[in-house]
Order: structure tokens, then C-alpha cells, then sequence
């Protein structure tokens, strides 16, 4: 059985980001990826409606690493580390099947410099050779190409395609499954 241990916090370093805890000085940065249309498009959530919906899900995040139940990282740059730029976590997580599913996103002002592509590299190693998983999934809708691509970027390789699995305002949607093994 696989057992995480979140403490001390893991921050984690690339040649350009510094992956670090999110803190309640974070909400407003939190507040736009969870709301923002852009990064919500392919994500299937409603926008969070205000800035107590993102300080919740603040302590909501930070009780779940306290627990080592999920794991999330404020995504910054090194020369910039107030500013949060992304996410990215592992939740879900099935430790009976040494498993965790990968999340992420990105402030569109960011997109295309590789800078989600360094942040799941690092992440996976975090997650393989520290945390112990044996695999990790992946789950995005068919139409976010971005997603996709990142995922075959960083080795995760399709493993199903879900059709009209996922209903939101009205609609059925496809959901691809990737996964990476150790
Ligand atoms: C998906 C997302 C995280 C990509 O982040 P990013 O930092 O722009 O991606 P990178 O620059 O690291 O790209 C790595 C590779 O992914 C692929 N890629 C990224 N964006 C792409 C796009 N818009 N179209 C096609 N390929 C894309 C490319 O292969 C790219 O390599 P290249 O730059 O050599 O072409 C970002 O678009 C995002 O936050 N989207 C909204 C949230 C979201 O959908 N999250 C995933 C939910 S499953």
C-alpha cells in the first residue's frame, strides 16, 4: 500500500520554476484559474463565483496534503515566486494500486514556453521515484488539444476513449484516459 508523506511540504525546483505550497495569499491568482473561461474551456467545471469559493478551496487543498490524501503545487517563477502562474497535483489518489491522477493548468499568458511541459517532468519524478506511485493517469476531454499533446510530450500514452461519458450544460462529451507507468 502506498503511503504519502506530504510533510515537510515538497517543494520542487526546474531550471526556470519553483513549485512551491499554496497559501491563502494566493486566492486572488487561484481565483482566476478557477474562473477564468480560457482555462476553464476543455476543464467542464462551472467558474468559481467569487473569492471565498477560492480561499475554500484553498484550505480545502491544504487540509488534503495535511491528511496525505492529494497533493497540489503553486506553479511560479523562480526569479518570481509570489506570483502564481498555474497548478499542478496529483489527486484521486488510489494507494491501494500505488495510483494518482495528474491535474494542471496554466494563466493563459504563459502558454507555449514549455513551462507546464517542465512542471509535469518534474512532477512525474516526484511522483515515480518519491511518492511510489506505479502509474499515473490522465484524463482530458477530446477537444483539448493542448492537453493531449502535452500529455504524449511527456509520455503518457492513450489507454481509452470514453465516448459521451462526461455531461455538462446539456452536452455529452468524449474523455480520453493516458497513463504513464513507472
Ligand atoms: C494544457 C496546458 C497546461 C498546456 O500548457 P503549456 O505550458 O502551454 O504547454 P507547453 O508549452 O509545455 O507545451 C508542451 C507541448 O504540448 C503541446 N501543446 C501545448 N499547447 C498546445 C496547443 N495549444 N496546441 C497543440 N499542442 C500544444 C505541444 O506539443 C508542446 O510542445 P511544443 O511547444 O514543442 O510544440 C495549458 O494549455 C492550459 O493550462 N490549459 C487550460 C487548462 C487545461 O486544459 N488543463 C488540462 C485539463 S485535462
Amino acid at each position: 500500500m502506498l503511503t504519502p508523506d506530504f510533510t515537510p511540504f515538497p517543494e520542487l525546483k526546474t531550471k526556470r520554476l519553483l513549485l512551491r505550497r499554496i497559501t491563502m495569499d494566493d486566492a486572488a491568482a487561484i481565483f482566476f484559474l478557477r474562473s477564468d473561461e480560457t482555462v476553464l474551456k476543455f476543464i467542464g467545471k462551472e467558474p468559481a463565483a467569487s473569492m471565498e469559493e477560492a480561499k475554500a478551496f484553498i484550505q480545502r487543498v491544504n487540509d488534503a496534503i495535511d491528511a496525505n490524501e492529494s497533493i497540489i503545487w503553486a506553479i511560479t517563477l523562480q526569479h518570481n515566486p509570489e506570483e502564481v502562474i498555474g497548478t499542478i497535483c496529483y489527486w484521486r489518489l488510489q494507494p491501494e494500486n500505488y495510483r494518482a491522477e495528474i491535474g494542471y493548468a496554466l494563466h493563459p499568458k504563459h502558454w507555449r514556453k514549455g513551462i507546464m511541459k517542465e512542471a509535469i517532468v518534474e512532477v512525474l519524478d516526484y511522483g515515480f521515484e518519491t511518492m511510489k506511485l506505479h502509474s499515473i493517469e490522465a484524463r482530458t476531454s477530446t477537444d483539448n488539444i493542448a492537453s493531449g499533446s502535452i500529455l504524449e510530450a511527456t509520455g503518457f500514452v492513450k489507454e481509452a476513449h470514453l465516448k459521451e461519458e462526461f455531461f455538462f450544460r446539456g452536452e455529452f462529451s468524449d474523455t480520453i484516459i493516458y497513463s504513464r507507468l513507472q
